[in-house]
């Protein structure tokens, strides 16, 4: 059997969706695939915490009153250091510079709780919400250099109710989030796809 692909998550606060991550792992449901550091950009960062609880490296490398390609110099170093494959950006409020794209080509992943490229950037369920969409959700998609723009790998969808709040739609949303993202992850990991312009195709099977 090969070894597990190592992944990077960042986050900057609650982090539900890495501790998704991390249960998918644990349970045996996102085979193939390790936790090799978390990395938070805010000391007091409830994930952090849970991820040292929980005894996986885990390291702050604070952003506050550091210029961008700094401190994104010394995340790239991190995650060389712990020799990842795959990035996972979960619920990290901080634009990606042009040289850490690079240094992870297509090998970063960001979930967003929204459709996009329906409501991009902060308080994309309030957005969706005072916009007066019926449908909304969430995307796991490939960083690129844009915001919320990469191309798209799975969304899953949920209805706006009437009686929503921009609170009971988030909650909603991120239920769908804890799903989307493990399975997202495994199908990048399995290899079995490809980029043809904007669009993620995966590999039929070849009959035989
Ligand atoms: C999640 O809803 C995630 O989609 C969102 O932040 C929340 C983090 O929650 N990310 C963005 O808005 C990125 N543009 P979590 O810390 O509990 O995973």
């Amino acid at each position: 059997m090969s070894a597990p692909q190592r992944l990077g998550i960042l986050l900057s606060g609650r982090g539900s969706n890495f501790l998704a991550i991390a249960d998918s792992i644990a349970e045996g449901r996102l085979r193939g695939a390790d936790i090799a550091i978390v990395i938070s950009n805010k000391a007091d960062a409830p994930g952090i915490a849970v991820a040292a609880e929980r005894g996986l490296p885990a390291r702050v490398i604070e952003a506050r009153g550091r210029r961008r390609a700094e401190h994104d110099e010394e995340i790239i170093a991190c995650l060389r250091e712990h020799r990842v494959d795959l990035v996972c950006l979960a619920g990290y409020m901080r634009l990606l510079s042009p040289d850490f794209v690079r240094a992870f080509p297509q090998r970063i992943l960001n979930i967003h709780p929204s459709l996009l490229p329906a409501f991009p950037g902060l308080d994309a369920q309030r957005q969706a919400l005072e916009y007066g969409v019926r449908v909304s959700g969430c995307t796991v998609h490939f960083v690129d250099e844009e915001l919320d723009h990469g191309v798209i790998v799975l969304q899953k969808t949920v209805p706006v109710l009437d009686e929503d709040t921009a609170e009971s739609l988030a909650s909603r949303i991120l239920k769908q989030e804890h799903l989307a993202y493990p399975e997202a992850i495994a199908r990048v990991l399995s290899g079995e796809y490809e980029i043809v312009g904007r669009r993620y195709l995966p590999r039929r099977n070849k009959a035989s």
